[in-house]
Parts: structure tokens; C-alpha cells; sequence
């Protein structure tokens, strides 16, 4: 194991290891992958979009790192299987898998409107490859009694999500799978954390986008630290996890919001003379 000091100056925190993220060709993903390479690792980049997969990994290796690009759909058992049978034999190994695909699919209205059909889809986006995936690569971080599982969930396995009760159920899954897991893996060296994002920029949530500049002006009544959030916020935070940093934290989930959950249902507000906060906001 690297001392403390030497990872604390010299910023190369997973220097040799073998990395796979999944979904790591956009979003929180590419920013995962981007940091990691920069911390010394060889990163995989498993994605289902060929152009963004390829992307990223060309912007990794030309700016010095390494990182080679792997299509696959992660929801696919078969190929999930094959994607782990290449890694192992390209690298001989894996020290650490960000299982980070997830997606909400569809704002689904009343959950009596829904079918079982879309409850599985988002089953399978969500929560059934975090199975496929790490049950391909964990005999492998067993058999050399090293590795690290971070898994991505979302703040809404975090709280009540009432714009989809089955999408945060699934999320809440990722949670406890990854406190149970972590417990029963603890004694083979292999440590499973995971990460509850919210408000984050990225592929699916293109918040500049979705908001009008008057409404990108809320950001400091919505969110305590004042801002949305960049997918390299949650990239430094997947990376505390994947790194020995961590070598003592497992079966965790590090609520990465800037403060949303902490804040439940407080907000700042100018309503109201001499008073900074609100937990009922007039016009939410
Ligand atoms: N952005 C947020 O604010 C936020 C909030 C809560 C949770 N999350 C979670 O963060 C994770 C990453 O989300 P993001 O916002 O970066 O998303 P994104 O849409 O920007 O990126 C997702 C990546 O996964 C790839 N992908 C999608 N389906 C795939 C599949 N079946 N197989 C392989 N690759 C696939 C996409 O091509 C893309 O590159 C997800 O699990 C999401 O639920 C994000």
C-alpha cells in the first residue's frame, strides 16, 4: 500500500491500477474517467455510445493519460460477460469499477399510471447491471485480495422522489446493496462505497439547458453551497472512494449535493426581512 505522504504529494492516487467505469464516456462518468487517468490509473471506458466512449478516450490519451475505449451495454448480461473476459485478459486485472450507469428514464406522472414494463426498464438501467457488472469483475479483485467498488446512486435513494417512487426505489437499492456487499466482501480486500449525486450538469440533466437565465439566478436559494453541480464534483468524490484515501471507509453512500439533503426542505429566501431562510417558499 503507498504511504499516506506519497499520496497526499504526489497526486497519483490510483497510479498502476486498473480502472473500469461504466457509462464513462459522458457525464459523471467521463469526468471519473478524466481524473483517474490524471491519478495514474488505466482506465476502461465501457459505454453503449460508441462516439462518446471513443471521445473520451481520446481526449485522455491525448492529453498524456491512458484509457482505451469498450463498447458494451451494460443491461446485457452476455456482454457484460465478455466485456469482463477482455479486461481481464488485456490487464491481467481490475483494482477498481465505478458502476455509474443509471438513468430516469421518463417523468412517468402517477405511479398508477405505470407498468410493469417501464418499472423493469428502469430496473435494468439501474440497478440489475450494478449486479451483472460487479459479479463479473468481483472473483477477479477477490482472487488478489484488492479492490474498490464504487457504486453511483442518486439523492433520490437518499429521500422520498415524488416525481417517480420506482425510480427511487431502484436507487435505494444501489444503497443497500453496497452496505451489504461491502460487509460481506470486507475480509477479501475488496471495499464497496457509493455516491448519492444531485443537481449535477450533465447528459441527462442539461439544467442550462432546462433553465431560463432568471431561473439559473436560483441556484443560491436552491442548493447551500450556492451553485449546481459539475460532474468533477462528483468525479473527486468517486476518486476519494476508489483511492486509499478511503482504505478504511466501506459500505457508505457520501451524499454528493452540495448540501441538498442537509438542507431537506430549507431554503435561502429574500421574502422576508432579517430572516435568510424558508421552509415554505412562496413561489417553489
Ligand atoms: N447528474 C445528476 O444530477 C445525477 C443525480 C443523481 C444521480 N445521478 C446518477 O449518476 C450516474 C451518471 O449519470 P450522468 O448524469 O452522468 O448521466 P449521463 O447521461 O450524462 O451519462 C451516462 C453515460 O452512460 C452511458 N450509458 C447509458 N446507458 C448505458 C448502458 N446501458 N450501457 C453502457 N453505457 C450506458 C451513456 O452513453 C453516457 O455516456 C447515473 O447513475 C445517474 O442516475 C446523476
Amino acid at each position: 500500500m503507498l504511504s499516506m505522504e506519497h499520496l497526499i504529494h504526489d497526486g497519483a492516487l490510483l497510479a498502476d491500477r486498473v480502472a473500469v467505469v461504466t457509462g464513462g464516456g459522458g457525464g459523471i462518468g467521463a469526468a471519473t474517467a478524466h481524473l483517474f487517468a490524471r491519478h495514474g490509473a488505466q482506465v476502461v471506458i465501457a459505454d453503449v455510445d460508441a462516439g462518446l466512449a471513443q471521445r473520451t478516450a481520446d481526449e485522455i490519451t491525448t492529453s498524456g493519460g491512458s484509457a482505451v475505449p469498450y463498447i458494451a451495454d451494460v443491461r446485457d448480461a452476455d456482454q457484460v460477460d465478455e466485456f469482463a473476459r477482455w479486461v481481464l485478459d488485456r490487464f491481467g486485472r481490475v483494482d477498481v469499477l465505478v458502476n455509474n450507469v443509471g438513468h430516469w428514464l421518463h417523468h412517468p406522472g402517477s405511479f398508477v399510471d405505470t407498468d410493469p414494463q417501464q418499472w423493469d426498464e428502469l430496473y435494468r438501467i439501474n440497478l440489475h447491471h450494478v449486479f451483472l457488472v460487479t459479479r463479473a469483475f468481483l472473483p477477479a479483485m477477490i482472487g488478489r485480495h484488492r479492490g474498490a467498488i464504487v457504486n453511483v446512486s442518486s439523492v433520490e435513494g437518499l429521500r422520498g422522489y415524488p416525481e417517480d417512487p420506482v425510480y427511487a426505489a431502484f436507487k435505494a437499492a444501489v444503497i443497500q446493496f453496497t452496505r451489504s456487499l461491502a460487509v460481506q466482501v470486507g475480509g477479501d480486500g475488496v471495499r464497496v462505497n457509493a455516491i448519492g449525486p444531485d443537481v449535477t450538469e450533465t447528459l441527462q440533466v442539461p439544467y442550462s439547458q432546462w433553465l431560463s437565465p432568471d431561473e439559473q439566478a436560483q441556484w443560491p436559494q436552491w442548493v447551500p453551497v450556492g451553485r449546481m453541480g459539475v460532474p468533477e464534483d462528483q468525479a473527486s468524490v468517486i476518486l476519494f472512494l476508489a483511492s486509499d484515501l478511503s482504505a478504511f471507509v466501506t459500505g457508505h453512500t457520501i451524499p454528493t449535493d452540495g448540501g441538498t439533503g442537509a438542507a431537506g426542505g430549507w431554503f435561502r429566501s429574500s421574502r422576508r426581512a432579517g430572516r435568510e431562510w424558508t421552509n415554505r417558499p412562496i413561489a417553489p
